[in-house]
């Protein structure tokens, strides 16, 4: 039992103990209920901890009489309430029917339960019965009938607790729930500091490390997605915490709209982490009887550095988030046309793509935006999933027949949630497009978002999208979406309740991709949003992997990548090999600096192998070989930043297997000089005992070699020189 709750003195300690964590609270005599410990295992009731201070203007509570040390301002909370005296941010926030903002939670009762709960209408990390454990904390406010249960779904081996809450109006007059975090985390003690992933289109996910400053601190979208700007996770790092020692928390939101993780260093350098869905844009009606249950976030603890919390969120997404056919199947290296030819197609110049890649040895073709309806270019077409038969002569079944006869699978890309006003879509159902009634709506890349929380909306989509991918043999969606959403009303809403629709919007995204996913099991689903601006836990519960960005430049790649790493497993990482000079960028890098890049994700193609040099094209031979002999070490073994691209002067990283019998070393030299000494770089996770050759040489080093003096890279030619070396053990 990964779960104990024991009372006395009127309090109840929950401690919650996973692999290498402990998680504790206590519920005092008031019915408050405090955090006293999230960290190592301690055997011990931390509330030897707290402190109770006689701070000036942090007030008490009514009935500490004249205690003046009992304060909510200054106490480490569970799960913070509004508008009684705790002067930091709030978890939670309430409108009552009377007007007044405030809510009081103490402690009622607790369940536990075998296996994980899940969360109706959302992506949540599933388990076995066997595999998890679920505590339910009942919280009540003392004035009204609102009741906050607090869940906590426990994988203990895998060091990973979730938490939402489910909030209840037990009561008898509606209240207007303003703010209802998933996540609220105070840490009382030590010296932290933050770090959160930010960027802009074609430069996601870019670290950033940061002292805690006094008062809040936040990482958040507004846009209707997770975003490009800022992405739903966080780290808590001590100071001296590296990728290999040192304290750290990760929190993941497993949801893929607009969120909010704010930190406060409060008054007393006391730290509070509050994560959840955007209050900004958050309004929510909870009738008597009714029920509102935020989505769920995803902690771990590592006092062994970043490397391990890393690992353990790899496999916690992997196996516990991802699902489907795919989940852990290997999978296809693929060419995309896009970046070949972008809306410049025909079946001919598909065909002639498709054979070029058929030979060299790709596994499907995926034919990207233009398809369909009336798209020659950005401004039109979108939501007239029909085939255009003017560019695909002889329509979709045919191109996939032929495709399919050069022994290559085919897959095709979508924008479900899009309209464009030069649409027919648009001419027959203009309310189906999300804008405000007398105001003009905000284009961007020329097109409006489609409501989706109208179920007429879902409907169509679930059909044009089923008649689509039933009308030929087709592998493979990718699901884009292009644009950030604002002119946020529905007419399917009251207009007191039109502050649930951005919410309302992910159900309905979410209830689309279950349909789909449950009709179309053998599909292998790709989220995109112009690269990754949905890259999230939240998706990958529908699509095992994500297009990481649109920047394919190897060298930008890297630290895209590299950000990514920290909570997402390489296989959810779409990542393909373009051409030269890059399209984002200009840059020229040789193309096997592009593929060890690539191949530190799902690997792929996007460009016309026919424009490849016969020296090119046997070298895509090459590659496409290493990926079938490594994919499943690149996938499914462990994944190990060795150097740092922000700060280094080479990315390096590498992939060890399970048994730490083989090991894949790659990644690229950034910049060349004349007489260069060459680089090295230690390896980590190896075995030190066991003997390891290099492939290609005669070279055997131990496993403590190779970990303490570490390996010679090769010598840097030119820029971006690629690495790419793999040992295995010999015995
Ligand atoms: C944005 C995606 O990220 C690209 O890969 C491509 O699919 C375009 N959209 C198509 O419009």
């Amino acid at each position: 039992m990964a779960i104990h709750v024991t009372t006395n003195d009127q309090k109840t300690t929950f401690c919650i103990e996973t692999k290498n964590a402990l998680y504790q609270m206590q519920a005092d005599g008031y019915g408050v209920l405090k955090h006293l410990w999230y960290g190592a295992k301690t055997d011990c009731d931390m509330s030897y901890l707290l402190d109770y201070p006689d701070v000036g203007f942090s007030g008490n509570i009514y009935e500490a009489e004249n205690q003046r040390t009992y304060s909510l301002d200054t106490l480490p909370l569970e799960y913070a309430g509004a508008g009684i005296g705790d002067y930091r941010i709030s978890a939670i926030d309430v409108v009552h029917a009377d007007g007044s903002k405030a809510l009081d939670l103490r402690y009622k009762n607790y369940e536990i339960r075998k296996g994980k709960y899940a969360i109706t209408g959302l992506p949540a990390v599933y388990a076995t019965e066997d595999e998890a454990e679920t505590l339910r904390i009942v919280l009540k406010d003392t004035a009204t009938g609102i009741e906050v249960i607090l869940l906590y779904g426990v994988l203990a081996d895998l060091d990973l607790i979730t938490r939402c809450a489910e909030i209840r109006n037990i009561g008898e007059t509606p209240a207007i729930l303003t703010k209802a975090a998933s996540l609220c985390l105070d840490i009382p003690h030590g010296d932290w500091e933050w770090v959160h992933f930010y960027g802009r289109h074609t430069m996601e996910r870019q670290i950033e490390r940061l002292p805690l400053l006094h008062g809040i601190q936040e990482s958040s979208s507004v846009r209707g997605t997770s975003s490009h700007q800022q992405n739903p996770t966080v780290l808590l790092c001590k100071p001296d915490c590296t990728e290999t020692m040192g304290e750290c928390i990760g929190a993941a939101f497993v949801y893929s709209g607009s969120f909010q993780t704010q930190i406060e260093c409060d008054q007393l350098g006391q730290i509070r982490l509050v994560m959840g869905i955007h209050p900004e844009l958050f309004r929510w009606t909870l009738y008597p009887g009714e029920v509102f249950t935020t989505p769920e976030v995803m902690l771990s603890y590592s006092n062994t550095g970043l490397e391990t919390l890393s690992h353990q969120f790899h496999k916690i997404i992997r196996e516990h988030v991802c699902r489907g056919k795919y989940q852990l199947a290997e999978r296809p290296i693929l060419i995309n046309n896009w970046e070949a030819t972008y809306f410049d197609f025909n079946t001919e110049k598909i065909l002639h793509i498709a054979q070029e890649a058929s030979r060299l040895g790709v596994d499907m073709l995926v034919l990207d935006d233009g398809w369909f309806g009336k798209r020659d270019g950005d401004v039109s077409g979108l939501g007239d999933w029909f085939v255009n038969e003017d560019k695909l002569v002889g329509g979709l079944g045919n191109l996939v027949e032929k495709i399919k006869a050069m022994g290559l699978q085919f897959g095709i890309w979508f924008e479900p949630e899009m309209v464009s006003e030069d649409s027919n879509l648009y001419r027959s159902h203009p309310d189906w497009a999300i804008r405000i009634p007398g105001r003009n709506p905000n284009r961007s890349r020329f097109q409006l978002l489609l409501d989706m929380t109208n179920p007429d909306v879902i409907d169509y989509l679930y059909q044009v999208m089923s008649d689509i991918l039933s009308s030929a043999d087709i592998s493979y969606v990718k699901w884009d979406m292009n644009r950030s959403i604002c002119d946020w009303y529905t007419a399917t809403l009251s207009p007191e309740r039109q502050g649930e629709m951005p919410h309302r919007y992910m159900l309905g995204l979410y209830d689309l991709l279950d349909r789909l996913t449950n009709a179309f099991p053998d599909v292998l689903f790709e989220g995109c949003s112009g690269g990754g601006g949905r890259f999230d836990a939240g998706m990958l519960y529908y699509c095992p992997q994500i297009w990481c960005s649109d920047d394919t430049d190897a060298y930008e790649r890297t630290k895209i990548q590299y950000g990514t790493s920290f909570f997402y497993p390489i296989s959810t990482v779409g990542s393909h090999v373009s051409i030269v000079p890059n399209h984002q960028t200009g840059r020229i890098t040789p193309i096997e600096s592009r593929a060890v890049t690539a191949m530190a994700g799902s690997f792929g193609y996007e460009l016309d192998l026919n424009v490849l040099t016969h020296g090119e094209k046997e070298e895509v031979k090459k590659q496409i070989a290493q990926f079938k002999a490594y994919g499943s070490l690149i996938h499914n073994g462990k994944y190990y930043r060795l150097t740092n691209p922000m700060t280094d002067k080479e990315a390096i990283w590498s992939f060890v297997s399970k048994d730490a019998s083989e090991v894949l070393v790659q990644g690229m030299l950034f910049h060349t000089e004349p007489n260069m000494v060459r680089h090295m770089v230690c390896l980590r996770g190896l075995s030190p005992k066991k003997k390891y050759q290099l492939s290609g040489t005669e070279m055997v080093y131990t496993g403590a070699a190779l970990m303490n003096g570490g390996i010679l890279l090769p010598k840097a030619w030119g820029d971006y020189t690629p690495v790419s070396m793999y040992l295995t053990e010999i015995v």
